[in-house]
């Protein structure tokens, strides 16, 4: 059965002691829970919030990476540097790399390649601008960026891929597309997956949803069938918003 996931991705977005701070308060108000909870901090502070966590029910994730094994590629971050710190998870793709530092889908194919080379998981994002939904495109947008970005992969490597479906037009902005707009594409998300790998790649994929995801949109959003948690931004960083999604679930 597919998993539940509440990821909160902090962004530039707190120093160590702030890091450590909040952990500390997600454990404390953590509901007993079967759905993960994912923190991404920023890379400086993975090794510290690994060591708070490791094992006790929190999974930490990086923001991004590099396609390369390493090199001369300043100011970037390897696979293998994430692993051996014990970081096994990284988003890939949000749409704030996509559009300020000009990440394509083809670039993101061979990040993914990389990461799954290290057998990392990847929260693989992607998702229209709001032109797209204007223009009633979202649903080709959307299948373009899968076919472009991961359907290269093998029946297999989808163990490790969580899917987040981000409308560009509603990160950030306050703006949440509803829970009938979600469920909409997430169903189609997952019609085509079904399409290229079948059924049951499609049934254990979670798609999570991002966007202005607040504590007062989170449970009816997460109560559609075809959602299986969200990736937070804002809401991420206060722990009195980011514990009320987390109960989503509940
Ligand atoms: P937001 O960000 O929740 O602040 O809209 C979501 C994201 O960027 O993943």
């Amino acid at each position: 059965m597919r998993k539940n996931i509440v990821a909160g991705n902090w962004k530039m977005h707190k120093t160590q002691k702030e890091t450590v701070a909040l952990i500390e308060e997600i454990f404390a108000k953590k509901p007993n829970t079967t759905t993960e909870i994912i923190v991404a901090p920023t890379f400086v502070n993975l090794s510290k919030a690994v060591e708070i966590t490791n094992g006790k029910g929190i999974t930490v994730a990086a923001q991004n990476m590099h396609q390369a094994e390493g090199g001369a590629f300043t100011g970037e971050i390897a696979a293998s540097m994430l692993t051996d710190i014990g970081v096994t998870t990284v988003i890939l793709g949000h749409s704030e790399r996509r559009a300020y530092f000009h990440e394509t889908d083809a670039l993101l194919a061979s990040k993914v390649d990389t990461a799954l080379k290290h057998e990392m998981r990847i929260i693989s994002c992607f998702g229209e601008e709001l032109k797209d939904r204007q223009q009633n495109n979202h649903f080709n947008i959307v299948e373009y960026q899968l076919r472009d970005g991961l359907f290269h992969l093998e029946k297999k490597d989808w163990a490790n891929i969580v899917l987040a479906y981000e409308p560009v037009w509603a990160i950030g902005t306050g703006e949440t597309a509803s829970p009938e707009q979600a469920q909409e594409i997430h169903a189609h998300i997952r019609s085509l997956i079904a399409a290229k790998y079948g059924q049951e790649v499609a049934d254990e994929i979670s798609i999570l949803y991002g966007g202005s995801v607040k504590p007062d949109n989170a449970k009816e959003i997460f109560s559609q069938p075809d959602i299986d948690g969200g990736l937070i931004g804002g809401a991420a960083l206060k722990i009195e918003d980011f514990s009320k999604i987390i109960e989503g679930f509940n």
